[in-house]
């Protein structure tokens, strides 16, 4: 799923750690054959010893405490040993401003703080294991779609949103993923004519069980490159999900892939704002009615008072009539409506969505130069420099997992 899987030569990442937890979730995440491989090494800093070189590791984790001087001493023994060709990555429980600087001064190429997410564990190791010539490891982008309202082509545009961005990053390299949050009543797998193979149950109370392994079998692969995490569909079967399992699945989610699209239930649950907080942009779909766009409007209120400035909702106002003397609203009136929170609008194509629809397969595929996909694309495209913008700023601090860890620790 990551570039580094089509690498032919196994990369061996050696992690000295004695804690647990910290293992368990290192090996859920990379796993000792593949690719990427890691070699655990039970032990604490001071009773690491010529392994560490002989082993011929591509990077090293060490596990310490950065709050003792031995433990200093044991890394620069360490770092002496590999040479600067192994890269080194430290996790400590923290780190004071004194200990950065030393960190710095020995060269170590990446340190974190525990507790750490999946993903900046794999992020940090894949960044340091890519060759110089590679280009950096980007942040993952989240786009969330919310419907305004029932039926206004939530499903339809994410799903679109994610073949556009996922035809797009085929091309330098990059994967899509699309995410049906609606568990009990989703859509996106009928719709792509896909299996769901989310199954809820299996870790719904331990969510912790969810690694890469399992999120392997648990994906649906597209034949377009696009995989979907859906859960098969159970209409009378209304739970509700702890935050604990959607972060979880989020923070794996964003460790894999570069693009992850979301497509949210209309309903509010005690993750909506988690999710909402952690993507990059926010959608909020509604269709060419005056109630949808009340509905919009209410709900860019709502998240407002939830969520502050950290997050800017745009509406997409799909199937839009743009001829005059409709009944009902027209196009004035809709950009007046939403002043300044309009991402866009999309034609009304009810031939080319229900084709598709009806056959499980993508516009593209139907028409590659259909007007729902061009008029979505351009609002993808057109604030990409705003949305850059923002990412910029939220990507010096956090992935997903770093924003929700921090959250939940504040
Ligand atoms: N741009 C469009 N033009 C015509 N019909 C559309 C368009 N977008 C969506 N639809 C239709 O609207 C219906 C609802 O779409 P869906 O994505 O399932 O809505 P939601 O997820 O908001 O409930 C579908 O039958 C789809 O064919
Ligand atoms: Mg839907």
């Amino acid at each position: 799923m990551t570039s580094s899987d089509n690498q032919t030569k196994p990369r061996k990442t050696l992690l000295v750690s004695r804690d647990g937890e910290l293992i368990k979730m290192a090996r859920g995440a990379i796993g000792s054959s593949g690719a990427h491989q890691i070699i655990i090494a039970e032990k604490s800093i001071s009773e690491v010893g010529a392994e560490v070189r002989d082993g011929q590791f591509d990077a090293l984790v060490i596990d310490m405490d950065a709050t003792a001087v031995g433990d200093f001493e044991h890394l620069q023994k360490i770092k002496r040993m590999t040479g600067p060709s192994t890269a080194v990555i430290v996790i400590s429980q923290n780190f004071s401003p004194a200990a950065a600087r030393i960190l710095i001064q020995l060269k170590v190429t990446d340190f974190l703080i525990k507790p750490l997410a999946t993903s900046d564990f794999v992020r940090s190791i894949n960044n340091v294991l890519k060759n110089s010539s590679d280009e950096a490891q980007v942040e993952p982008q989240f786009l969330s779609f919310m419907g305004a309202s029932g039926g206004v082509g939530n499903t339809v545009l994410a799903l679109e949103a994610a073949a556009i961005l996922n035809r797009f990053g085929h091309r330098i390299g990059r994967s899509t993923c699309v995410v049906d949050l609606n568990f009990q009543l989703g859509s996106c797998a009928e719709y792509l004519d896909l299996e769901p193979r989310f199954d809820i149950n299996e870790i719904e109370n331990a969510p912790e069980r969810l690694d890469r392994q399992l999120l392997d079998v648990m994906l649906a692969r597209h034949k377009s490159g696009l995989s979907l995490i859906a859960a098969p569909n159970k209409p009378s079967d209304m739970r509700s999900f702890k935050p604990a399992l959607v972060i979880r699945l989020l923070d794996l989610v964003s460790a894999y892939f570069d693009y992850v699209v979301i497509d949210l239930p209309r309903s509010w649950f005690p993750w909506t704002e988690t999710v909402l907080m952690g993507s990059n942009r926010v959608f909020i779909t509604a269709d060419m009615t005056v109630p949808s766009i009340r509905h919009a409007r209410r709900v860019i209120e709502a998240i407002a008072e939830k969520g502050g400035k950290q997050i800017q909702p745009k509406v997409i106002v799909n199937r839009m009539d743009n001829r005059k003397n409709v009944a009902g609203l027209n196009a004035g009136d809709v950009t007046a409506a939403l002043e300044g929170q309009l991402a866009g609008t999309i034609p009304n194509n009810y031939m080319l969505v229900r084709e598709a629809v009806d056959r499980g397969v993508q516009l593209g595929d139907i028409d590659p130069s259909n007007n729902v996909s061009a008029a979505l694309s351009a609002i993808l495209l057109s604030d990409s420099e705003e949305a850059a913008a923002q990412s910029d700023a939220k990507s010096s601090l956090l992935s997903f997992g770093r924003k929700l860890l921090g959250r939940k620790a504040a």
